[in-house]
């Protein structure tokens, strides 16, 4: 059996640089608090927190605990939970990747500029909804008669599909800035951004998906399609796993997502020749190391048993 992992699989850049800045401050400090977990994965947020460090989920949580340093994660938070954190006191060690930083600014400054600012990604994602929270609502909607100021419209909307690409309607003279979620997947992107190009508005487009996200996606593709069977390592929270998941199941069948070694059948591997190994940006390298080392022990074996096979008949 043929075994190829993915040269860009597991942590990227943002991601290791996130864990490494609390693993340096559990050493320096002795209350460490993330805000949200750290990454998606279990086995790193559970040595973690043997390590003392905690979890939090909200800022009534917060306001209960000691000072001591909060670390904000590679996701990003929006300038509203940003400067709350600020207000208590509390060391803060800003963690989000520099490329998210880049969206926050872009869409801060365009915003102000009075562009409508389409992000395109998962609703639900703490970094589009950090995201949201840097785009500036320049435009209050005032009733001019009463001087009473109504509720004011957004001024950015989450894309998600095709559907609601189709879907958006705003008067034609409407200035737009299109951005992405980083781990959204490059080509739908670029056919939603056809879709709403074809509407006539004056679009200012950036493509923010991550590189480190765009070449594990493509390297994914490219390992799925000359492969029997995929094996793709992450947490089942992590959206950019779920996407190389995805993608690697179009192109080849045989694809499994597990978590972790223990997850793994390695019996239902015997009957492929070429296995392709990718994992997504939250995995560390020694749960991918541990999946590597059993599928080489258990290819050893095969090999072995494919010698004794050759012996007998000789
Ligand atoms: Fe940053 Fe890209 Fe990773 S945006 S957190 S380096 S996937």
């Amino acid at each position: 059996m043929k075994i190829e992992t993915a040269l860009s699989a597991g942590f990227c850049f943002g991601v290791k640089r996130a864990v490494d800045l609390v693993y340096k401050e559990t050493a320096e400090s002795e209350l460490v608090y993330t805000y949200g977990p750290i990454i998606h994965n279990e086995e790193v947020t559970n040595d973690l927190s043997k390590k003392g460090v905690k979890v939090i989920n909200s800022m009534e949580e917060l306001k209960e605990l000691p000072a001591g340093t909060i670390i904000i994660r590679s996701h990003g938070v929006s300038k509203a939970i940003y400067d709350e954190l600020v207000s208590y006191g509390h060391k803060i060690i800003d963690a989000t990747c520099p490329y998210v930083l880049k969206i926050h600014r872009i869409v801060m400054e365009q915003s102000e500029a009075g562009r409508y600012i389409i992000i395109i990604g998962n609703r639900n994602h703490p970094e589009v909804q950090g995201i949201i929270g840097w785009c500036k609502n320049t435009n209050p909607n005032k009733d001019d008669n009463t001087t009473v100021q109504k509720e004011s419209l957004p001024n950015y909307i989450v894309m998600e599909d095709i559907c609601e690409a189709e879907q958006f309607d705003l008067p034609t003279d409407t200035k737009i800035c299109i951005v992405s979620q980083t781990t959204y997947n490059y080509n739908k992107f670029q056919e939603l951004v056809e879709i709403i190009s074809k509407k006539g508005y004056d679009i200012f487009v950036l493509n923010t998906i991550c590189n480190a996200t765009e070449k594990r996606q493509s390297e994914a593709y490219e390992l799925a399609k000359k492969s029997d069977a995929m094996i793709v390592i992450g947490s089942k929270q992590s959206s950019n796993t779920r996407k190389l998941y995805e993608i690697c199941k179009k192109e080849c069948e045989n694809t499994y997502y597990i978590q972790k070694l223990d997850d793994l059948d390695l019996n239902l591997f015997k009957s492929y020749r070429n296995v392709g190994i990718t994992a997504g940006a939250s995995t560390p390298n020694n749960i991918i190391k541990e999946v590597l080392t059993a599928m080489s022990e258990k290819s050893f074996e095969q090999l072995l048993e494919e010698e004794k096979v050759v012996e007998i008949n000789n």
